[in-house]
């Protein structure tokens, strides 16, 4: 079955697994991830098109634009809306069948700015230069903890001053009373949007020990002593969080 923007719809834990394995982008999440992400992340659309706007105001003509964990290239596209002419766009994930598709949709798209495509681990940190501007849009929770200082560090170094960072994150509550109960309302969104008690449970267990997620004032403090001057929060919604960071 197909959404009505051509992608199909996920429906990769639909079926009772006799097992559950990590969660990987490999490719039958690649071909439905634009439904996935979309109805999995409440407000997708709204917290990617500001970041859009507030790329606007940071993306200038003569550097580099980096989306860490491009997926399926969204971010870029919008971004590039709002680019000046010159402006070069750089996506990295360590998924080929990520590229693959964000390839084909840049290119149906007509994207107008220079592209270039790398597969690289995150985890080993990022090679970043003459950045205005970095976005990492639901990438940074998959980076594993003891890697992630090391990543933002590489960012803030690679940008020039005034470079702004895009920060979207699943988030835990700062107590674990709050915690509880945004997970909760979380679970019930999914079911909202169509999600059954199956697959939101076997989703569950494959993102357990794939996706872990910071507190929002851990992210805060992270970017601020990694090296942004200032740092705020865009977007808020239960335990998903935009945040805006500026070297
Ligand atoms: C939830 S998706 C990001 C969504 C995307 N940024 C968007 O705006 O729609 C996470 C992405 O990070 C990539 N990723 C996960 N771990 C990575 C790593 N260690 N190195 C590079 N990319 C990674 C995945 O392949 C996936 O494409």
């Amino acid at each position: 079955m197909s959404e009505g923007n051509g992608v199909p719809r996920d429906q990769v834990f639909a079926t009772e697994k006799a097992e559950i394995p990590d969660f990987k982008f490999n490719s039958e999440v690649a071909n439905v991830f634009d439904d996935m992400v979309s109805r999995s992340v409440p407000f997708y659309g709204e917290m990617q098109r500001m970041s859009a706007e507030l790329a606007g105001d940071y993306m200038v003509a003569g550097t580099n634009v980096y989306d860490l964990g491009c997926s399926t290239g969204t971010s870029m596209l919008l971004y590039g809306a709002n680019a000046p002419k010159g402006t070069r766009f750089i996506g990295i994930d360590d998924s080929q069948d990520m590229l693959d598709k964000c390839r084909q949709k840049m290119t149906a798209a007509g994207f107008e700015h220079e592209l270039e495509l790398r597969v690289a681990d995150l985890n080993e940190g990022a090679q970043i230069e003459n950045a205005s501007l970095v976005s990492l849009v639901l990438t940074l929770q998959f980076i594993r903890p003891l890697h992630r200082e090391k990543l933002v560090r590489d960012i803030a170094n690679g940008m020039n001053d005034n470079g702004c960072l895009i920060l979207v994150e699943k988030v835990l509550g700062e107590d674990s009373l709050f915690n509880r109960q945004f997970i909760k309302y979380y679970y019930d969104y999914k079911a909202r949007v169509g999600y059954s008690e199956l697959e939101i449970r076997q989703k569950r267990e494959a993102l357990e020990n794939v996706l872990i997620p910071y507190k929002l004032l851990e992210n805060r403090e992270l970017l601020l002593r990694s090296g942004f001057r200032y740092v705020d929060t865009f977007f808020k919604w239960y335990n998903f969080c935009g945040m805006v960071a500026v070297k």
